[in-house]
């Protein structure tokens, strides 16, 4: 996720049908999630937000990085029928994009009960877009078997107040060996927390290889300065 003006700001006691915040609340975005530092405002944050996060900062931003994620990870994947992990998958977005690129099998994780209610909703042709939904909160480790997962993806969790370099230690340990991982990092965020050196350490001690990355806007009309509105999709595979 990135900082960005909303597009169309809500007007006071704007009415319009698709919008679920009660006229006159102001509309959560970016600049609120940034303002977060650890876990518990997280939670706080999204149980407030799950509600509206779709019908208002989805809908106004152009948010585009859910599919950029899903598609770099697809890009690489060879085997789409084994389980996939969505962490920090909130309302769900990445794991409707992950299922119609044909990826048989995804779990999501994500600290907030809220978002994981509106993950629980999703549906791609009928069928639940998650087969497991974990609520847990992920700086405090990852309650889950070893080599559980054949790919880990992530859109938007990687950011400001949110998650560190740190969070990954315990994705690397649910991921099977030959699992892929395509993670997206707030690029401001990336460069602030060192996400550089801590994935290179991790391939010096031979736990990832094939690291590379991506740069992909998060809005459809990101501002090419603004390092707040671009991911860097680091993608590795686990040894
Ligand atoms: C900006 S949302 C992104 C949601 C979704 N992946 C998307 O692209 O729309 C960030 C998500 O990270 C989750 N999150 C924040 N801190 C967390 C933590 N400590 N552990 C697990 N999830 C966390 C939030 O609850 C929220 O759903």
């Amino acid at each position: 996720m990135g900082s960005r003006p909303r597009k169309h700001p809500t007007p006071p006691g704007d009415e319009s049908p698709e919008r679920t915040t009660p006229p006159g609340t102001p509309a959560l975005g970016p600049q609120d999630a940034y303002a977060v530092d650890g876990p518990e405002a997280n939670r706080k944050l999204y149980a407030s937000w799950a509600a509206t996060y779709e019908s208002g900062f989805i809908a106004d931003s152009g948010y585009v990085y859910h599919r950029h994620v899903a598609e770099v990870f697809c890009d690489g994947l060879a085997d789409a029928t084994r389980p996939v992990l969505d962490v920090g998958c909130g309302t769900g977005l990445v794991g409707v994009e992950l299922a119609r690129l044909g990826v048989a099998v995804v779990d999501g994780i994500d600290i907030s009960a809220e978002m994981l209610a509106q993950a629980r909703a999703k549906h791609v042709d009928g069928r639940p877009t998650y087969r497991r939904l974990i609520e847990a909160d992920l700086t405090a480790g990852v309650e889950v078997a070893d080599r559980t997962y054949a790919g880990i993806v992530s859109a938007g969790a990687f950011t400001h107040g949110h998650l560190g370099p740190e969070s990954i230690a315990g994705l690397l340990r649910v991921a099977g060996p030959g699992a892929r991982g395509a993670l997206g990092i707030n690029s401001a965020h990336f460069g602030e927390r060192g996400f550089d050196r801590w994935f290179e350490a991790r391939q010096a001690e031979g736990r990832i290889s094939e690291l590379g990355q991506e740069m992909r806007p998060i809005y459809g009309d990101a501002d090419p300065g603004d390092p707040d509105q671009w991911a860097r999709i680091v993608v590795f595979t686990v040894t």
